[in-house]
């Protein structure tokens, strides 16, 4: 009779365990290593896309909105502020225990016009331009305060070879809107983490030129806690190394690293890598290979490709504060239209149907070991 009972308990426990394990997510999996995270869309955001809006709460720690707290969105006119959106990404957030993230206050792109010019359509002076700065930072940081645990302060503001990008910011107030930025930011919510936000971050003379930014801000006594290294990448470039060199590179500076926009395309690349979303190029039918689907190998090369990075952020996980996809399902991307529009593209971890892909599976066994 006991081993009845013996066998009976053994029975229960390894199914259970299985259960457990069937039940695995992204979340429970890297809970212990970095958040999980996921971009979200309006129609994520208002609950429209009920499908994504099940796949976030089950398998992500944190998000971020993909474009409604951009200031065009926010403040498409001076003064006239619109929160709708951003205050339900902001709630849904709240309700669902996520690590929210706040993209982006300060970007030379989605930028109203307005924030420039002078009732002449002449470039507005710097004082004015940083009372606009200080006005837009401080209404949406004081909103969120407390709520929004980190912000993408400043957008893609150096270029590949560690130059300046020459915006209007830059053009109107030189280097000193990045600190002007921050200091901005602190002081409407002393607690919240503040990044900087790039793509391309692999590039040494971007490295070098990120690295001296964050030096300064810290020399100033002003608060900066991460980068945020975008990752919109290829099958090819960048190489692991190369990743893994300005990651270091920049933790070395005192800082985390976040993880910010993750998406690996398997379509052919008209240039390396870019994410400047004015660089486009014009349809080519060679261009678009997969418009059926991944061919068996190449989808082994993307999926390998997943897991070597994964690897490398859980080899460096006390570095990384979070690992954010740029979507959740493939049909959603921004890929499947940049930089050439109308692609059909395989970048993210569920598929057209809402369908958890194998990569996930994988992904969270290599939390097992590491
Ligand atoms: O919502 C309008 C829709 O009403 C209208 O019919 C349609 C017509 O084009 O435009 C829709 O807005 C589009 C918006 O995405 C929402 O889909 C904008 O045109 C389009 O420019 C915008 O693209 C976003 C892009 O940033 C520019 O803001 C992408 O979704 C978003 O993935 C992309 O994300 C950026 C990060 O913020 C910064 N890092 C690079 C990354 C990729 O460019």
């Amino acid at each position: 009779m006991k081993r009845f009972y013996i066998l009976t308990f053994l029975t229960l426990s390894i199914s259970s365990f299985n259960a457990q394990k069937s039940d695995n997510s992204l979340k429970q999996a890297f809970q212990n290593k970095f958040y999980i995270g996921t971009a979200m869309n309006l129609e994520q955001i208002n609950g429209k896309d009920k499908k994504s809006v099940d796949i976030i709460k089950k398998q992500f720690s944190s998000i971020v909105a993909e474009n409604c707290m951009k200031s065009m969105y926010l403040q498409p006119q001076e003064g006239k502020f619109f929160f709708d959106d951003a205050d339900q990404f902001v709630g849904f957030g709240e309700k669902n225990n996520m690590f929210i993230i706040g993209h982006t206050l300060i970007w030379h792109s989605q930028v109203p016009n307005w924030f420039f010019i002078d009732k002449d359509g002449k470039n507005v002076s710097s004082e004015v331009l940083k009372q606009r700065m200080k006005n837009h930072i401080t209404t949406v940081v004081s909103r969120y305060k407390g709520r929004v645990k980190g912000w993408d302060v400043v957008n893609e503001a150096i270029m590949e070879d560690g130059s300046y990008r020459k915006s209007k910011f830059y053009e109107i107030l030189g280097e000193e809107f990045i600190p002007l930025a921050f200091r901005y930011a602190q002081e409407a919510d002393p607690n919240a983490e503040l990044y900087y936000n790039d793509y391309n971050e692999w590039h040494p003379g971007k490295v070098k030129t990120v690295i001296q930014l964050m030096k300064d801000l810290k020399s100033k006594g002003i608060r900066i806690d991460g980068i945020g290294m975008q990752a919109h990448v290829g099958l090819d470039t960048p190489s692991i190394d190369e990743y893994e060199k300005a990651m270091v590179a920049y933790t070395e500076s005192g800082v985390k690293v976040n993880i910010t926009e993750l998406e690996i395309s398997a379509l052919p690349s008209p240039w390396g890598t870019s994410a400047n979303v004015s660089d486009k190029v014009a349809y080519d039918e060679k261009m678009n290979p997969y418009k059926k689907g991944l061919p068996k190998d190449v989808q082994a090369q993307w999926e390998n490709r997943y897991q070597d990075f994964f690897k490398l952020f859980l080899k460096h996980q006390d570095k990384i504060r979070r690992v954010t996809l740029w979507g959740v399902t493939d049909n959603q991307s921004w890929k499947n239209d940049f930089p050439i529009k109308g692609r059909t593209d395989y970048p993210l971890l569920f598929d057209r149907q809402f369908k958890v892909k194998p990569i996930v599976e994988k992904l969270i066994k290599l939390t097992e070991t590491k």
